[in-house]
């Protein structure tokens, strides 16, 4: 029997105007702010995934290794109610937990494509293409587009699942997050799902530790946003002279990351014909990474319109998995 050959379709809705204009606006905004930050989508260009990835094997970084226990125990069941025949994966990065779903949809004969999509491009088409080399037959569109701009033009094609795995949405601000939810609850259609990934409120000193690492690749990470805004802006941050900062926020349940400056320095963003000045000790906040409970995540599903089908947790209770549908 002939092999069917996979097809792999790349659209992008970020060119590099677009991004250019983007991070301006971004970085004009965060760094003339006070207290001053910086939105966590900039810190990935190929080295700021490649150090994501690296963080995943960290012995202190469990929510990959706990949501990965989850999907191998319920992909079945997640396929079996979905029926979903497209997997639609926001913030897709690698895509190596992605395998477990689409062998799951495999094998309850509905899967036919996989929409990675993704800020980076580079990571992106390279999963899009490994992916492809993996199930015969399968049509997968990657699309470079922002989540948080774009889920309006993403392809609606066949019966969607849409995943948002790893935790990403605690990246977004409690206020975002609902404009987030809103507006993709309004691009499903009756009898597509939304498969959410959230990280749960625990021990502060198991948090602090799985974002400030002994191996200071989380510290790097953190630091790789300064590199894209050097490269990108033209500007002249030292990397090394900020330090990674990690605390929890139990006032919000969240991790927030920042940048620590070492010693008061004045930094040129030649890009935007901007010049700004720190003070020794200033902190610039980078990220937040919120946690949830399970009453908290079903009611902001439930404000944006979606229904729990099954909530999921690792046997420690570290990370739920949540199949919601509209
Ligand atoms: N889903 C993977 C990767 C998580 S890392 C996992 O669970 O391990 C977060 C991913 O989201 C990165 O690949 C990053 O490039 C992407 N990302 C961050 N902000 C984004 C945005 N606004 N739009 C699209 N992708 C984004
Ligand atoms: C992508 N996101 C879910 C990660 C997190 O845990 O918030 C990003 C990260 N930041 C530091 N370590 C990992």
């Amino acid at each position: 029997m002939p092999v069917t050959q996979s097809t792999v379709r790349v659209i992008s809705h970020l060119d590099r105007d677009y991004l250019r204009q983007a991070l301006e606006h971004d970085v004009t905004a965060g760094l003339t702010s006070s207290p001053k930050w910086l939105p966590p989508k900039w810190f990935y260009d190929a080295a700021g995934s490649d150090l994501f990835s690296r963080i995943t094997r960290l012995p202190e970084y469990y929510p990959t290794r706990r949501e990965l226990t989850i999907l191998r125990a319920r992909a079945a069941d997640l396929a079996a109610v979905s029926r979903a025949d497209t997997l639609v994966e926001l913030g897709s990065g690698t895509s190596e937990k992605t395998g477990l779903l689409l062998d799951a949809l495999s094998a309850a004969g509905t899967l036919r494509g996989y929409t990675p999509v993704d800020v980076d491009a580079v990571t992106l088409e390279a999963a899009a293409h490994r992916l492809a080399g993996r199930y015969p037959g399968l049509t997968v569109q990657a699309v470079c587009a922002d989540f948080e701009r774009h889920l309006a033009l993403l392809p609606r094609n066949g019966r969607r699942m849409v995943a948002f795995l790893g935790g990403t949405i605690g990246n977004l601000e409690p206020a975002a997050r609902a404009v987030f939810l809103k507006e993709l609850r309004a691009t499903l259609r009756s009898g597509d799902t939304f498969l959410l990934g959230a990280d749960l409120v625990k021990e502060r000193g198991r948090l602090v530790a799985a974002y400030d690492d002994s191996a200071g690749v989380t510290a790097e990470f953190n630091r790789n946003v300064l590199r894209v805004i050097n490269r990108e802006l033209d500007a002249d941050f030292e990397p090394e002279s900020f330090e990674h900062v990690a605390v929890y926020d139990e006032r919000h349940d969240w991790i927030e990351m920042r940048l620590r400056a070492s010693r008061a320095m004045r930094v040129r963003v030649g890009g935007l014909g901007l010049s700004v000045s720190f003070e020794e000790g200033e902190e610039m906040r980078t990220e937040i990474s919120a946690k949830f409970r399970e009453d908290g995540l079903r009611g902001e599903l439930a404000a944006a319109g979606f229904g729990v089908r099954r909530h999921y947790t690792d046997p420690e209770g570290d990370f739920a998995l949540v199949l919601a549908e509209a």
